[in-house]
């Protein structure tokens, strides 16, 4: 009998019919060998089986959300409303794979009421290790520069502290220089932390904390030229780790220390 000649009815008579002879399992016209079928455990059997409302799991899994690090950390940092709420933040952020390779988080030094906040670059090995900015010999160099101005980072008259942060605030690996993803990724931290802090005056050390701040490197042509950084006036000068290698751009550093100091009595 062609398939096509059953009806509803007959169909249920001949099932009904297979039952009263003692039929207990449905067997194919053709033979089908259990050896060469896909392998289902019976658990993943028993989720493969429809749940109504309920996708079935032999459905592909919906496309991963594409991650946004920029955004993820310009929400963290928004809803950050204190300095320790921001370094929270900042230990929450999973974005950043520096944070894989660092000891420590290495988020400021320094009095938070001073008038002048010092953006470094990143940390490196001894800053990593002890989890302050600043701490090995350019941090050294820079304690001196600052000392020659009458600024001490310990001090806690703001008048004549400085609050010391960086853009990154875990160690590169073999101190390489920061990629702009990751310069992205962080900076809406770094806008919110001087946000916190209101400095007068923010000196911008090094290119990449040009590159953070301003948008744009060439340090040995901007340093000493006052611009505008989140709102506040901005000096860019060349890092202490640069004059340490070339003590002959000193004379340059102490030219932008006393214009540092202009501004500070100016103000
Ligand atoms: N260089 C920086 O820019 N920051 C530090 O904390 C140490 C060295």
């Amino acid at each position: 009998m062609h398939i096509d000649a059953i009806d509803w009815t007959l169909a249920k008579a001949l099932l009904e019919w297979q039952v009263e002879m003692g039929v207990d399992e449905a067997i194919l016209d053709t033979p089908l060998s259990r050896y060469e079928l896909p392998e289902t455990s019976p658990a993943k059997a028993a989720a493969a089986v429809a749940v109504p409302g309920k996708k079935a799991a032999s459905e592909p899994p919906p496309p991963p959300v594409e991650a946004n690090p920029v955004a993820d950390a310009q929400v963290a940092a928004s809803r950050a409303a204190s300095l320790d709420a921001l370094r929270a933040a900042i230990d929450a952020f999973e974005h950043c794979d520096l944070k894989r390779g660092a000891r420590n988080l290495v988020f400021a030094d320094g009095n938070p009421a001073a008038r002048v906040l010092v953006l470094g670059e990143a940390p490196g090995r001894e800053e990593d290790i002890e989890g302050r900015p600043f701490v090995g010999r350019a941090g050294q160099l820079l304690d001196r520069m600052l000392a020659a101005i009458g600024l001490d980072r310990s001090s806690e008259s703001a008048e004549s502290a400085v609050y010391i942060t960086n853009v990154l605030p875990w160690r590169p690996p073999q101190n390489r220089d920061p990629s702009p993803e990751e310069i992205a990724m962080m900076r809406p931290f770094v806008e919110r932390h001087i946000g916190l802090v209101n400095p007068d005056v923010i000196v911008l050390m090094g290119n990449i904390s040009c590159d953070a701040a301003l948008g744009r490197r060439g340090i040995l042509r901007m340093r000493g030229q006052w611009a505008e950084a989140f709102g506040h006036p901005a000096l860019p000068m060349v890092h202490p780790a640069y004059l340490l290698r070339n003590p002959a751009a000193k004379r340059e550093a102490w030219a932008d220390l006393l214009s540092l100091k202009a501004r500070l009595t100016g103000l």
